[in-house]
């Protein structure tokens, strides 16, 4: 896992710009939709702003990434916050990553794309709770590579199962990038 080349690639990244721990705007849509008690999941966290966010909030939080430079990042402004209580790191390939079924208020989820993940995080929400995911968008002219990671505007809702309600669905678009992002709620039963 050393060598994993997503690893690899965004430890470069992540060296070569300092973390701003900003929440994902995923965060303050969750708890204004009514969060129920529980545990939070973010997969692909990286130095997770949304973490440290809802760990503040009392939340127990799991961050799962595969690069060690942004989870010991995180780790440290936790420690700093003194928050390391609540978070709880993991360092894995959440394509492999198996979180624990019908358990966490919110799963979520900003800026990566991985079918598995994204079908493994859905299975992970409790009833009542909810799943909050933002993508890169496909847009015309982009090739095979860039694709895979990336899904179409639209794709993220027709992916979820059934007994899940749409809360937000938007496409935005920036000078820098376009995504897809939605906010789901499963039934309570
Ligand atoms: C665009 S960054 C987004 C980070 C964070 N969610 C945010 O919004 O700032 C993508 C993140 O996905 C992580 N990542 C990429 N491939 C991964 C994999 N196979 N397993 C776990 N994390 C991965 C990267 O390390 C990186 O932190």
């Amino acid at each position: 896992m050393r060598q994993h080349p997503d690893r690899v690639r965004w430890n470069t990244r992540y060296q070569q710009s300092p973390p701003d721990f900003e929440p994902h705007p995923l965060v303050g849509a969750a708890l204004a939709a009514e969060l129920p008690d529980g545990p939070v999941l973010e997969l692909a966290c990286g130095r997770s702003g949304s973490a440290l966010a809802l760990a503040a909030e009392g939340r127990q939080v799991v961050a799962v990434d595969i690069s060690d430079l942004a989870l010991s990042q995180l780790a440290g402004e936790a420690r700093r916050r003194g928050l390391n209580d609540r978070i709880k790191i993991v360092l894995t390939d959440v394509s492999s990553y198996q979180p624990e079924a019908n358990t966490f208020a919110l799963v979520m989820a900003a800026f990566f794309w991985d079918a598995t993940a994204f079908r493994a995080g859905c299975g992970a929400v409790q009833p009542g709770g909810l799943i909050g995911w933002e993508a890169l968008a496909t847009t015309p002219g982009h090739d095979g590579r860039a694709s895979r990671s990336r899904v179409p505007h639209g794709e993220l809702s027709a992916r979820l199962p059934a007994w899940f309600e749409v809360l937000i669905e938007e496409h935005h678009t920036t000078d820098q990038r376009q995504s897809t992002m939605v906010l789901a709620r499963r039934s309570r039963i």
